[in-house]
């Protein structure tokens, strides 16, 4: 399949919706990430090393997808029958990406269910894939919902960083969702999407599924995204979470961190939309968190002086006093 499709308008061979992951029986077939937004090419991964592979170089990507995609590698893992090898792959995979703490998540909880036998392992698996439909769904409204009412607003500008929709997850999205809804209530104006340096996850897979959906939306590049917020043109920042720490510190995607600071300046809220999986108790704060650093040669161009280093840091930390609320699909939690 090929061409500028959206994910909704993309039908199966039962002409079912494509999702952003899905279970085929014996194998995971994806949305290659890395194609988007000029092809939407589907991957057939039939092996935990392809799946590894997959996640490290983004062809899967976004918290609430990884969580998926490291069950449904548990079960592939199981279905095997190898339980000693299926235990070193659930550290493999759990390895691939270290800040997204779903990835781990999603792993943990379908290895738990090994001594059941294979089939167990992948029971837990697709109910972990069809939970994600619903959660995304009712922490959209939720949010919707209540970012309204906070602003005492009909309609609201928003602006948001990086990819939180279908692409993040399985289907619809996390602050993307928030987003959707206010759409599908014709409360939305227009959205502000970050371009979101270096892998342009805003730039390439938010506006095409904005794009898809026909919501208004403009492009700016970060470095631009305080000064939007500075210049009065949003009423809300709206973003995801790869990890919320106890103290709700929230790691996301490098560059969420200004936002929250411009933010706060402005006196406008600050939301994290986000499943309860990506709630790490077991993580302090977010100094705790390991921060993803990535290969310098997704940062250095070909015009960089040889002698240039880089440090791509993927992820950065937006400490909890500077978050208005965090909305999950079973409650908000309000801090500023
Ligand atoms: O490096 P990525 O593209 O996996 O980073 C994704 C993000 O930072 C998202 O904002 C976050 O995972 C929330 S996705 C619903």
């Amino acid at each position: 399949m090929s061409g500028h499709a959206s994910i909704e308008s993309c039908r199966d061979r039962h002409n079912e919706p494509v999702r952003t992951i899905d279970w085929r029986g014996d194998h995971i077939e994806l949305i290659d990430q890395t194609r988007l937004p000029g092809e939407v090419v589907m991957l057939r991964i039939e092996t935990v090393d392809a799946l590894v592979d997959a996640i490290k170089r983004l062809a899967v990507r976004g918290a609430p997808a990884l969580g998926v995609a490291g069950a449904l590698g548990m079960a592939m893992a199981a279905l095997t029958g190898d339980t000693v090898q299926a235990v070193r792959q659930a550290e493999s995979l759990r390895a691939a990406r270290p800040t997204a703490v779903n990835l781990s998540w999603g792993v943990d909880r379908a290895r738990a269910r090994l001594g059941e036998g294979p089939d167990a392992v992948l029971a837990e698996a697709l109910e972990i894939l069809e939970a994600d439909v619903r959660v995304n769904h009712t922490l959209g409204s939720r949010g919707a919902r209540w970012l309204l009412d906070a602003l005492g607003k009909q309609a609201v500008n928003v602006q948001t960083h990086c990819n939180t929709g279908a692409l993040a997850c399985v289907e619809w999205g996390t602050a993307l969702g928030v987003i959707r809804a206010l759409h599908q209530d014709g409360a939305l104006g227009r959205v502000y999407v970050n371009e979101t340096r270096p892998l342009l996850q805003g730039a390439k897979l938010t506006a095409w599924e904005l794009a898809q959906d026909g919501i208004e939306h403009t492009l700016v590049v970060d470095s631009a995204g305080p000064s939007v917020v500075a210049r009065g043109m949003v009423d809300a920042v709206i973003v995801g979470a790869d990890r919320i720490a106890a103290n709700r510190d929230v790691i996301n995607k490098v560059g969420t961190y200004p936002l929250a600071l411009a933010a706060a300046r402005a006196g406008i809220p600050f939301v994290v939309a986000a499943p309860e999986s990506t709630i790490d108790p077991a993580t302090p704060e977010g100094s705790a968190v390991e921060i993803e650093i990535r290969d310098p040669a997704e940062v250095l161009g070909t015009d960089t002086p040889a002698a240039t280093t880089a440090l791509n840091l993927a992820f950065d930390v937006t400490p909890a006093d500077l978050v208005t609320a965090i909305v999950t699909e079973d409650r908000v939690l309000t801090t500023r």
